[in-house]
């Protein structure tokens, strides 16, 4: 599933999460359950839509989904950057 960020486009593998897949490619992502709890993987999605497999426990907005556990239902476009834009 191709995944657009603000940076890059990359397909997402499916035998990975949308977290697995940003940190794979180098993104700047938050996280510390793994698994819908604490909210901090959250991130905005711009375009697309995803679903869970359990309703995640952790507060979200309209627009936010949680990579850590999400289900990708169609390509998305998310507001995620790379790293090195953090360092620099
Ligand atoms: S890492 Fe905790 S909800 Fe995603």
């Amino acid at each position: 599933m191709q995944v657009i960020t603000e940076d890059l486009i990359f397909q997402l593998d499916e035998s990975e999460t949308l977290l697995e897949g940003l940190e794979r490619t180098g993104h700047q992502v938050e996280y510390q359950c793994r698994s819908g709890y604490c909210g901090s993987c959250r991130v905005t999605l711009r375009a697309g839509s995803v679903d869970y497999e359990k309703p995640p426990l952790a507060y979200l907005r309209r627009d936010e989904i949680l990579p850590c556990c999400c289900r990708v239902l169609e390509p998305l476009v998310i507001k995620v950057q790379l790293k090195s834009k953090y360092s620099a």
